[in-house]
């Protein structure tokens, strides 16, 4: 493990390993990492925001602190405690130091970390790269901007009081509020002038500076598509805005999460949020798939219940969840790869996700949308696979051997059937797709076609959007058969549900695909994988693909209308832009 002392000197070593990168062809493009030897697994603890607000107090974290060892949840490696908003004061010390609220923390941070650490727990502060911290009542308190380097030692020297001890002080969280200056410093501003990462750039290298080991977590809740950039300066970056405390925050962030799950690995990872199993707002079976998806996709799993306090203790379902061995083993796994949306089923309402795991396993998801309980089938073929010599059922409690083509298995409103698979075989190639670019689309009504810029909208570098309930795009293709035919529609969509994030926004639009008048309706997650402020096509021009199968074709002549049927009826009624579709014949 090195520790660099100079931002100097790390600037130095990134733009060193991009020229060692770039004499490489074959190597992967150039991701600079920070390399501080931390977080090789994404992190896991309990945080004090999702529950308690900004409103924590020493008793708080003592009571669930100890909660987290006497419920086993240590054991099974939630390790740090992070004191979230509301610990600091409006001012600082006369020395220019951040310090604690001493009505609420009478011992004071230096003994907290002490207490943590006595306990064999890590110690999270939290802080905020503005002026002041996240809090919009009064009074405010002072947040790190400009102060960074001060604010690191002092985080640093709590946790450094206690020699003896060789865990981890994460600064654990680094919120975005109250920073930006050309607007005056606002409480949030989603559409900043320049990138909030130099302001986390500066907070990276003053963590650096104190050669002390922290997990630096950076929470600026995905303005200017931080995975881009922050794989470089944190051990993991939020990439959405906030959870809320209703179910429908969990498709709206994991649509948010669909481009960038390359971006995740050992020691850099997507943070989905802080968990909200066992606060009481989702369902036993929501909450099974909130920790099923946290899990696989390699997100910090981070409790954000009330383990045990005064009042409160958490349900005994609940824990079993946060306690389950398998999945915070898929989490924890040392191949660090995060899982990947394959298939949904729009109309259906239910979709999968897959991923590897070390040792030649598979584990995937297959997540019901709909609020009832039913059956669901998951097809091996989507996600790659022909037979399963062994596969385990994780929340139905069953295993099976010797799967051939499909698995069928119950699934409660709102659940998730979650699979380990292994010794199991690959699926044949799949057949090469023809395909139809949006460049031999006739665009009607509203519709129009826009040029992209230089390489971008792939493979076509134009696309068809402005898709209204009345605008669609429409050509004729001839086939050799009939019935229904698997299609891969390349779409883009960057409707980053941001400032819609505590409403309904969903980060999704609808098409419609008409061949020969027969509707299929699909509701594709986000596809842009760059910057939404400052890229050349604000990662509207950034191109998913996604697989559906569409019926209605016949042999001979068929038209074919992509479009957004019924949009009107929908929370947006402009369609995802269209870029073209490969039909596997
Ligand atoms: C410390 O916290 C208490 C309890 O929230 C609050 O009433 C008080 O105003 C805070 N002290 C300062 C100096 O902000
Ligand atoms: C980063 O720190 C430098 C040196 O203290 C300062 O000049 C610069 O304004 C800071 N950048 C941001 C974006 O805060
Ligand atoms: C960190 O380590 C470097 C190299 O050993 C040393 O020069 C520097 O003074 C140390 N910084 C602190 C804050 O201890
Ligand atoms: C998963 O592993 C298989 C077998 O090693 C490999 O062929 C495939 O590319 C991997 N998939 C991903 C998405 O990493
Ligand atoms: C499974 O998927 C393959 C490829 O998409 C398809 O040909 C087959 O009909 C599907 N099987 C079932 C049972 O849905
Ligand atoms: C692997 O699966 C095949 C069938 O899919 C089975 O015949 C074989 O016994 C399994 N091997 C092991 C080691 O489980
Ligand atoms: C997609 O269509 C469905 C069904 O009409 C609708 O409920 C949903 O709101 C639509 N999605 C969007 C993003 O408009």
């Amino acid at each position: 493990m090195m520790f660099f002392s100079t931002p100097k000197l790390i600037v130095l070593l990134v733009s060193l390993s991009l020229l060692l990168f770039s004499t490489n062809a074959a190597a992967k493009p150039l991701r600079p990492r920070l390399d501080n030897g931390l977080a090789l697994t994404p992190p896991m603890g309990w945080n004090s925001y999702n529950h308690y607000s900004c409103s924590p107090s020493e008793s708080i974290v003592h009571s669930n602190a100890q909660a987290l060892v006497d419920l086993g949840l240590q054991a099974q490696g939630y390790h740090f405690v992070t004191v979230d908003c509301g610990w600091t004061l409006p001012d600082r010390t006369a020395s220019g130091t951040m310090t604690w609220n001493a009505t609420i923390f009478p011992s004071g941070f230096p003994a907290l970390g002490t207490f943590l650490h006595n306990l064999g727990l890590g110690f999270g502060v939290y802080s905020d790269a503005g002026i002041q911290m996240c809090m919009t009542g009064e009074p405010a308190q002072v947040g790190s901007l400009f102060h960074e380097q001060q604010d690191a030692t002092t985080f640093a020297s709590w946790g450094a009081d206690l020699l003896k001890c060789t865990l981890l002080v994460p600064l654990s969280k680094y919120d975005n509020c109250y920073s930006e200056a050309s607007a005056g410093y606002p409480n949030t501003d989603y559409s900043p002038t320049v990138s909030p990462s130099g302001r986390y750039q500066n907070m990276s290298s003053a963590i650096l500076a104190t050669n002390r080991s922290i997990v630096f977590q950076i929470c600026e809740w995905g303005v200017d598509f931080p995975s881009a950039w922050a794989p470089a300066l944190g051990n993991s970056w939020r990439v959405t805005n906030d959870i809320i405390p209703a179910y429908r925050t969990i498709p709206r962030i994991l649509n948010q999460v669909v481009p960038q799950t390359s971006f995740a690995g050992p020691g850099h990872w997507l943070d989905l949020d802080m968990l909200e199993v066992g606060n009481n707002i989702f369902t036993i079976p929501e909450e099974q798939t909130h920790f099923s998806l946290w899990a696989i996709l390699k997100s910090p799993l981070v409790i954000g219940a009330a383990l045990k306090d005064s009042a409160t203790s958490i349900s005994t379902e609940s824990l079993d969840i946060l306690l389950n061995e398998d999945v915070i083993g898929y989490n924890q796994d040392s191949l660090g790869v995060a899982a990947s949306f394959r298939r949904r089923w729009t109309e259906e309402g239910y979709e999968v996700w897959a991923g590897n795991l070390s040792e030649n396993r598979m584990v995937v998801a297959v997540a019901n949308l709909q609020d009832t309980a039913r059956s669901l089938t998951l097809n091996l073929t989507d996600v790659g696979v022909q037979t399963v010599g062994s596969l385990k059922d994780i929340w139905n409690g069953v295993t099976a051997s010797n799967v051939e083509t499909t698995y069928t298995a119950p699934v409660e409103a709102h659940g998730t059937i979650l699979l380990e698979l292994s010794n199991f075989t690959e699926a044949a190639a799949a057949p090469t797709p023809t395909f139809y670019s949006s460049a031999s689309f006739t665009p009607t009504g509203d519709a129009v076609r826009t040029t992209c810029s230089t390489g971008l909208c792939t493979p076509v570098g134009s696309k068809i959007g402005n898709i209204s309930p009345t605008g669609s795009a429409s050509l004729s293709i001839t086939a050799a058969s009939g019935g229904s035919k698997l299609v891969d529609i390349y779409f883009c969509n960057n409707d980053i549900a941001i400032s819609t994030s505590w409403g309904y926004g969903t980060n999704t639009r609808n098409m419609t695909i008409a061949v020969n008048d027969v509707v299929t309706r699909i509701e594709v997650p986000l596809s842009g994988k760059s910057s939404e402020l400052f890229s050349p096509g604000l990662g509207w021009q950034d191109t998913g693909i996604f697989k559906v199968a569409i019926g209605g074709w016949q042999e001979g002549t068929n038209s074919v209308v992509v479009g957004n049927q019924g949009g009107a009826a929908g929370y947006q009624s402009y369609g995802a832009d269209f870029v073209g579709m490969g039909i596997y014949f």
